[in-house]
């Protein structure tokens, strides 16, 4: 019989009170609890053109995409959301994107869901197999539990996407970081195209 004094041992009063979040289909989340920016100067080794990264970074630090975050508990049966928002922009030839990042609990899995512009999901295997979905408004990508993630803004305008994710899955930059991606989306002759990068450092195992 369902005990009306306690829910998953926990007492009902003492229960998280529901949550009503409005989301801007231009703009994400409206009024988040935190907002992480990232700038030129924050992606450093991210991108193919160091020396324009650098131009960037010294004549105005331009915001590349900034994290727009409801606070949720940080535990299982949770589910953390966020809006990331890209800047239209290239370094050289390569759009800008996220940094990317896998799950500190790899058996995780995330939903984007696209709101405004376009761009890509770019998923990969620790053993360095790509998979890409092209997103655009009402598209959304499933990414499933392993697949390391970034986004790319290929388009000319903000890519507003939703994110949705365990909150308890964690965050690990340390791998991209280090060996980044076997795959890099550059625009050549007005396009969007998929070439392999020649600095990805397969990782160990
Ligand atoms: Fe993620």
């Amino acid at each position: 019989m369902f005990d009306l004094e306690s829910c998953g041992g926990q007492k009902m009063e003492n229960l998280m009170q529901p949550i009503r979040t409005p989301v801007d289909f231009k703009k994400g989340i409206v009024a988040p609890d935190r907002v992480i920016e990232r700038k030129a100067g924050d992606m450093e080794g991210m991108y193919q053109d160091e020396l324009t990264l650098k131009k960037l970074v010294s004549q105005g630090n331009p915001l590349m995409y900034q994290v727009r975050q409801v606070d949720i508990p940080e535990e299982m049966g949770h589910i953390a959301y966020s809006t990331t928002i890209i800047s239209p922009g290239k370094v050289g030839n390569e759009y800008f994107m996220t940094k990317g990042h896998s799950h500190a609990k790899e058996n995780t899995a995330e939903i984007y869901f696209c709101l405004a512009g376009e761009g890509y999901l770019l998923m990969q295997t620790r053993k360095g197999i790509v998979s890409t979905t092209h997103m655009k408004p009402g598209i959304l990508g499933y990414i499933p539990p392993y697949w390391a993630h970034r986004t790319i803004n290929s388009g000319n305008k903000e890519f507003v996407f939703l994110t949705l994710f365990p909150a308890d899955a964690g965050h690990n930059y340390e791998v991209i970081q280090r060996c980044g991606f076997a795959k890099v989306m550059l625009e050549e002759g007005g396009r969007a195209v998929l070439r392999d990068n020649p600095k990805y450092v397969p990782p160990d195992g």
